[in-house]
C-alpha cells in the first residue's frame, strides 16, 4: 500500500504538479450468497486488503484528466453525456461523473492519477473499487459528503448499468463502500437492511484459488442469467425471486423453460443458505458453513451454469482434501474459488491445489489469503 501511495504520489507531481488528496477503495469477497443481489435476496460479503486508490484534485477546468498507471494509459473527457471515453476503463471514471450529476450532484473538472492491487476479472470487483474510490471521493471533493452511502454505492451500479454493460446487483459497490475490517456485512437486496458480522474465526483461514481464466461479465451470459430469474419472477407474479418458493416454482414447471426452472431453483436455495450459513456462524458452527459453500458451488456450477472446467476442478481437489468449505465466487465463467480451511490444513492445500491445477492446465493459480478490511475511505496523510 505505501509503495503503491508513493508510485501515485510521484507520477500525479509529474503529470499535474502539486499534489491533490488520496482516496481509495476495496475489492470483495462474499462468504455466501451467490446471484441474490439482483433477486431481491441476501448476501454476505466484505471488503478485502485489495484497493484502488486515486490521488485527485479539482483542476479548474470542465474536463476530467486521469492516468492510469496499471494501463499505463491517459484519459480525457468533458462531462458531458455525449463526451463519453473510448477507452472502457474511463467509462468506469466518467460515468460515476455521470450519475452524480444526473442525481443533481456537483462534479467539476479534475485531475488523476489511480492504480491498484484488486485482481483484474478474478472476481474481486476491481470494477466495483474503482466506482467506489471515485464516487466516494467526488462526493468529498464537491458535494461536502452530502450523498449518502447508498446512494454512492448505487451510482457505482448505475455506472455498470449505464455506461459499462452488466446489468449487475448491488453486493459489490455495497461491500466497497460499506465494508469494514474485521467485518463480513448480511445485506438483505430486498429491504437494504444490513448487519455487520464479525469475522474472525481461530481455527480456519480463508483461502482464494484464483484460476486465471479471464472473467469478463460484459460479454459473458450474466446479463442472460438475471433475465432468466425475472422470466421467471414475472410468471409467478412477484416483484423478484425473493418472493417465490420452490411450491411455486414447481406449479409452474410445465409453462417454463427447463433453463429459467433451474436458475430460479438455485436462487431460491441460495438465499435460504445465507441465512443458514449466519445462523452457523453464530453457533461457531464451520462446518455446517463449509457444507453449504459445497451446496453452492453444486448449484452455480449445475443449475446456474455460471462455472467453468477449471474452477470445477479446483472444487474437486479442495473436496478431496477435506477442505471445509470451497465454492466459485462472484459472478462466475471464471476467476476464483473461495475456500474456508482449517489452519493445519492450509499449507497443505496451498500446495497440492498449485501442483496439481499446474499439472492438469500448463499454469499455476493465483492463491490470496483474505485479510477482511475497510471500504472506501480518504487517505489521511
Ligand atoms: C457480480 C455482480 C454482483 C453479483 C455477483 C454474483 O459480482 O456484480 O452484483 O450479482 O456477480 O453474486
Amino acid at each position: 500500500m505505501e509503495s503503491m501511495k508513493a508510485e501515485i504520489q510521484k507520477i500525479f507531481k509529474e503529470r499535474f504538479g502539486e499534489g491533490g488528496t488520496l482516496y481509495a477503495s476495496a475489492g470483495r469477497i462474499n462468504l455466501i450468497g451467490e446471484h441474490t443481489d439482483y433477486n431481491g435476496g441476501f448476501v454476505f460479503p466484505g471488503a478485502i486488503d485489495k484497493v484502488i486508490m486515486a490521488e485527485i484534485k479539482p483542476n479548474g477546468m470542465e474536463k476530467v484528466r486521469v492516468f492510469s498507471i496499471d494501463i499505463d494509459e491517459y484519459a480525457e473527457f468533458g462531462l458531458k453525456e455525449e463526451d463519453a471515453p473510448k477507452q472502457s476503463w474511463a467509462r468506469y471514471i466518467f460515468g460515476i461523473c455521470r450519475e452524480i450529476q444526473k442525481r443533481g450532484g456537483e462534479v467539476k473538472g479534475f485531475d488523476a492519477v489511480f492504480a491498484g492491487n484488486v485482481p483484474l476479472g478474478a472476481g474481486l470487483s476491481s470494477s466495483a473499487a474503482l466506482e467506489s474510490c471515485f464516487a466516494f471521493a467526488l462526493n468529498d471533493l464537491f458535494n461536502s459528503n452530502k450523498i449518502d452511502k447508498f446512494e454512492l454505492a448505487k451510482i457505482g451500479q448505475s455506472t455498470e448499468h449505464n455506461y459499462c454493460g452488466v446489468n449487475c446487483g448491488i453486493m459489490d459497490q455495497f461491500a466497497s463502500v460499506f465494508g469494514r475490517k474485521g467485518n463480513l456485512m448480511r445485506l438483505d437486496c430486498r429491504s437494504m437492511e444490513y448487519e455487520y458480522f464479525p469475522f474472525n474465526p481461530q481455527d480456519y483461514k480463508l483461502v482464494l484459488v484464483d484460476s486465471r481464466v479471464k472473467h469478463e461479465l460484459k460479454d459473458s451470459p450474466y446479463n442472460r442469467r438475471r433475465e432468466s430469474c425475472e422470466r421467471v419472477a414475472k410468471r409467478l407474479g412477484v416483484d423478484t425471486l425473493r418472493d417465490a418458493t420452490m411450491e411455486m416454482l414447481d406449479a409452474v414447471k410445465s409453462d417454463i423453460t427447463a433453463e429459467d426452472y433451474f436458475r430460479a431453483k438455485f436462487v431460491i436455495e441460495e438465499k435460504q443458505r445465507v441465512l443458514d450459513v449466519c445462523d452457523a456462524l453464530n453457533a461457531g458452527d464451520y462446518e455446517t458453513v463449509g457444507k453449504k459453500m459445497y451446496e453452492t458451488h453444486h448449484g452455480l456450477s449445475k443449475d446456474y451454469e455460471v462455472s467453468c472446467e477449471e474452477l470445477d476442478f479446483l472444487n474437486d481437489v479442495a473436496k478431496t482434501l477435506g477442505v471445509t468449505g470451497s465454492r466459485i465466487m462472484g459472478g462466475g465463467f471464471g476467476g476464483c474459488t473461495i475456500n474456508l480451511v482449517k489452519n493445519d490444513l492450509h499449507d497443505d492445500f496451498i500446495k497440492v491445489v498449485v501442483d496439481k491445477f499446474n499439472e492438469k492446465y500448463g499454469h499455476e493459480p493465483k492463491i490470496y489469503d483474505v485479510v477482511i478490511s475497510d471500504g472506501a475511505r480518504k487517505i489521511e496523510e
